[in-house]
């Protein structure tokens, strides 16, 4: 970062858009492997607080791949980067006031907390969801677990790439134990003293 940068302070900040929407604003962090319901979770978690009146929005490594981070690949140094745009995308939308939901492989404890460090501890809730390899394998709802089995796809995260799975989440769901359902109501028990509404 060039030192002749200088941050401009505005007159309505992050506070001023939390107070209008009547809710508190942070980032809800799903990470998981490929396949392990990681936005099948969110896309309930999400209508949830819609429902609730909540101004949200959902970033998910599928969709950002194809836009913002087409340039990106699955190597650790292009992961590290789609996940420090992602957790800068965030952040911003943090600032404007906004229930973030992200989910992404995110396989790198270290590009984990980084997210963390943007955003701030207290503006971030990781949950992980945990499914088995075997699971998600058996699912693979997008063929890609058969397709580098069979060594079409490289690093793939399972397979032939790691995943580090989280040891302190805030949450962490077991979808082979768990309905959707279950996971949801766990999920918005565990935030809504987080959401703060000022009308309640
Ligand atoms: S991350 O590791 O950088 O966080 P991200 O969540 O953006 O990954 O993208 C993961 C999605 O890309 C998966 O859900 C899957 O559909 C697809 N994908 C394609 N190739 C791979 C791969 N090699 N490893 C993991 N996911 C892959």
């Amino acid at each position: 970062m060039s030192k002749h940068i200088i941050t401009q302070d505005y007159q309505v900040n992050k506070e001023d858009r939390r107070a209008l929407n009547k809710h508190n604003s942070f980032l809800i962090w799903f990470t998981g492997l490929s396949g392990s319901g990681k936005s099948t979770i969110a896309n309930v978690v999400e209508q949830a607080l819609h429902k609730k009146g909540v101004k949200t929005y959902t970033l998910d490594g599928d969709n950002i791949r194809k836009g913002i981070n087409q340039d990106l690949t699955f190597t650790p140094e292009d992961r590290t980067e789609n996940i420090r745009r992602i957790a800068e995308t965030a952040n911003l939308m943090v600032d404007a006031g906004l229930v973030v939901l992200a989910a992404f492989v995110s396989p790198y404890k270290k590009d984990r907390e980084n997210i963390r460090n943007i955003v701030k501890d207290v503006n971030f809730v990781e949950i992980y969801i945990n499914t088995s390899l075997e699971e998600c394998e058996r699912r693979d709802v997008k063929g890609l677990y058969k397709k580098a089995r069979a060594g079409e796809i490289k690093n793939m995260t399972g397979i032939s790439a790691p995943y580090e799975a989280p040891e302190n989440p805030e949450i962490e769901i077991r979808t082979e134990e768990q309905t959707v359902e279950d996971a949801v109501q766990f999920i918005m028990n565990h935030i809504k003293s987080k959401l703060k509404f000022s009308d309640e």
